[in-house]
């Protein structure tokens, strides 16, 4: 029960692997409510997902740490109804899983079982690689996240690139080396050189998605408010603008506010 009804099939963790093999990009978008995620599975996205950047884009915090796992499965349970053809997959949040592995599979069940979605997204390496098994062991499709991990974000102190040196990249490289033997069937690398991206991706079976990773990486995804033009004063290097729809909606606004005032809405036509 999509916005538009799409005749595609619903993208998989195995199609994940087929794409991989074949050399095709893998597209993410994020999405946090029925009717925005309902426009991007009609229009062909492979998956969305329902990062906890809903706590910054939907909620208005400073960073992703306050959302809880009650306001991820509202969220993702509104997401999951609206797609028809990509892959669902949510953030368990900040909390949800650090603890120990027993309360972070009581979460991840809890996730799974309330919401409809296809995969959860864990950040972290080797330090969180028992919970990431459990949670595959107990068959659900884990998709892992390294570089800059915004969860973390206290303990970089700010928001940028990580894994410039040498010790750091190098852990990158077997942090996603652990996760893959661990069966993670996709890994976010966020805001890492292009150049050890790009190596990742070529060292691992999972399907890397990068985000500030260059053009390396198997796939990748934006925050959809950003790549379409509705976040203000947020313009990373790279980030890409593909539409203005921020711009539009105030369009919208404006002439609704006009013919409001000016009494022309609504028309003879459009009353009763
Ligand atoms: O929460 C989120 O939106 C994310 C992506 C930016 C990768 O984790």
């Amino acid at each position: 029960m999509g916005y538009l009804s799409t005749d595609k099939k619903k993208i998989t963790t195995k199609t994940y692997a087929e794409m991989k093999a074949a050399g095709e990009k893998v597209t993410m978008l994020t999405a946090y409510d029925f009717t925005t995620a309902g426009i991007i599975d009609a229009a062909g996205i492979d998956t969305i997902l329902i990062g906890d950047s809903a706590s910054n884009v939907m909620a208005g915090n400073a960073d992703t740490l306050p959302v809880t796992v009650d306001q991820m499965i509202y969220h993702a349970r509104s997401v999951a109804r609206a797609c028809n053809h990509a892959l669902v997959l949510c953030d368990m949040p900040f909390g949800s899983y650090q603890v120990c592995k027993e309360d972070a599979l009581r979460n991840a069940c809890r996730m799974m079982k309330e919401t409809g979605v296809d995969a959860l997204k864990l950040e972290g390496g080797v330090e969180i690689l028992d919970t990431v098994q459990a949670l595959i062991n107990a068959g659900i499709p884990v998709c892992g996240h390294l570089g800059l991990t915004p969860q973390s974000v206290n303990k970089f102190g700010g928001y940028g690139i990580r894994a410039k040196e040498d010790a750091e990249a190098e852990k990158l490289v077997s942090d996603a080396k652990a996760l893959d033997k661990a069966g993670c069937f996709a890994i976010v690398l966020e805001k890492v050189p292009a150049k050890l991206a790009a190596e990742v991706s070529r060292q691992v079976n999972a399907v890397t998605i990068g985000i500030g990773a260059g053009n390396g990486c198997d796939g990748q995804v934006l925050v959809y408010a950003d790549a379409l033009g509705m976040t203000q004063g947020f313009k990373p290097k790279f980030l890409r603008h593909f539409a203005q729809v921020g711009e539009e909606m105030q369009k919208g606004v404006k002439a609704y506010i006009d013919a409001v005032k000016s009494v022309e809405y609504p028309s003879a036509e459009e009353s009763y």
